[in-house]
């Protein structure tokens, strides 16, 4: 049976298709309308998953009427009309919190595992905590709005500026630069514990009495930071006691947060994220619902697919040669982070090219780059004893002398721990500069133009290459 999974009409728009137990397609509207966290599913993503199967059944994600209700008390109501013709296939809907929660268990390698699930807020709601033990996900606590883990996060982005449910990440990349103790005391009080917070964030920070200037906006986003860490930290102790269970799988756009989730690994055994937690990724989780068991995960590249081999020698010599090459090759990763497939791969000893990258994609100059390491050597060059094959960790640096442009201000690096199984190509690319330097790191940055998703297809190359004047390896 082939199965339709969608999440619409909130922040990140997305779609997948499996087929009993394998994903046979897994993609972000954005990344086809070109609207940056595109609400709505669209023609050309529907058409691109249809040409692997007709879906017998669709799974939404959510379910209309609990958010609806939750929306039309807000004042608005979302558009809950499909935007391609669905109108013989049988749908199914499922609850928020029960998608993410599908989501990762269902695409782990666990039978018996903890799923903490935070976010904003699903229907009603924010913080959830399960046990997955075969095929079975049951619920063992829940907390409702307005407490929120996602909401707190997102007031304070507001607070200094940025674009709250999307810019968090900026937030995050700030904190390395900022004095977390400068508002710690303030802002805890804020959230002073897993159960309290001083109000209902939904609207923002409203009685913040301290001017925000460009030298403490850093301090407020570290002291943030800090109290969201104090708070995770707090909550997974909560969920490890009260299930007693030492495989934890993280969900909802919480677990995006790298630099926090690494304490994780000092709570839990082995830990599970799957590589898009939030939103988007619960279109999969819908779809992992109405399947009911396991998928067979063999990684995230399940979006549009260029076709070809990976261009390895290519790849290698202009890096070499230029120190910076864009690759476009294969299927494009489903989730927020270029993986390889969609990337801007670059000599990370270079100290300026951090610079040059920063030019190249027209962003803040204060954003760290994060580095892609052949798995085998990520514990020589970082502070790590577990992998992370799809950046969501940030760790210590060991050598920042000799790869400067991935090493954050703080010492610290988001890494990819890139293996020969989930990613050949990649992997053969970073070895072969490992033979001829010593060295076995790249840079790696998301391949996009200012301002817009992730680069998906052939047109968006073309654009690209018009526009840098340079052209992209791989298409
Ligand atoms: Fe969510």
């Amino acid at each position: 049976m082939i199965v339709l999974g969608i999440n619409e009409t909130s922040h990140d728009a997305a779609a997948c298709l499996i087929k009993d137990g394998d994903i046979l397609f897994a993609g972000h509207a954005e990344r086809y309308s070109k609207v940056k966290n595109d609400w709505y599913v669209n023609d050309d993503l529907i058409n691109d998953l249809m040409s692997y199967g007709k879906p017998d059944a669709i799974a939404y994600y959510e379910k209309p009427f609990f958010k609806k209700l939750r929306l039309s008390l807000r004042g608005g109501l979302g558009d809950w009309k499909p935007k391609f013709d669905i109108s013989d296939i049988p749908r199914r809907n499922f609850n928020h919190h029960y998608s993410h929660a599908c989501a990762g268990y269902f695409t782990s390698k666990f039978n018996d595992a903890v799923i903490v699930v935070l976010d904003a807020i699903g229907e009603w709601n924010t913080s959830t905590i399960w046990v997955g033990k075969g095929t079975e996900i049951t619920q063992k606590y829940k907390k409702n709005y307005p407490v929120s883990f996602g909401l707190f996060y997102s007031a304070f982005t507001k607070l200094i500026g940025l674009m709250p449910n999307q810019e968090e990440y900026i937030m995050m990349g700030m904190a390395g630069y900022g004095d977390p103790n400068k508002y710690l005391y303030k802002v805890s009080q804020y959230f002073p514990d897993i159960n309290t917070q001083k109000y209902n964030f939904h609207k923002g920070i409203f009685d913040w009495d301290e001017p925000i200037t460009e030298k403490n906006k850093f301090d407020i986003a570290a002291s943030v930071q800090k109290v969201y860490e104090l708070r995770l930290n707090e909550f997974m102790h909560f969920a490890y006691k009260i299930t007693g269970k030492e495989n934890l799988v993280f969900m909802g756009g919480c677990a995006l947060n790298s630099s926090a989730n690494t304490m994780l690994w000092n709570i839990f055994k082995n830990v599970w994220i799957m590589p898009n937690p939030g939103d988007a990724g619960s279109s999969l989780g819908a779809a992992a619902a109405f399947y009911g068991k396991h998928l067979n995960w063999n990684g995230p590249y399940l979006g549009h697919d260029l076709g070809g081999e990976y261009p390895v020698e290519k790849i290698v010599e202009k890096i070499l040669n230029d120190k910076i090459a864009a690759v476009a090759t294969g299927k494009a990763e489903f989730g927020p982070r270029a993986l390889g497939n969609r990337s801007i791969l670059a000599d990370p000893r270079d100290p300026d090219i951090k610079d040059k990258v920063n030019l190249i994609k027209q962003r803040e100059l204060f954003r760290p780059f994060a580095p892609v390491v052949l798995e085998e050597h990520a514990s020589s060059w970082f502070d790590m004893d577990f992998k992370s094959p799809y950046m969501q960790y940030t760790v210590k640096c060991l050598r920042p002398d000799i790869i400067p442009s991935v090493v954050h201000v703080d010492g610290t690096s988001r890494v990819q721990t890139v293996s020969k199984s989930e990613n050949p190509g990649l992997w053969e690319v970073v070895n072969k500069f490992y033979e001829k330097t010593g060295v076995p790191v790249l840079l790696n940055t998301s391949l996009n133009i200012k301002g817009q998703p992730l680069l998906n297809d052939l047109n968006d190359a073309q654009e690209w290459s018009n526009l840098y004047g340079t052209g992209i390896i791989g298409i």
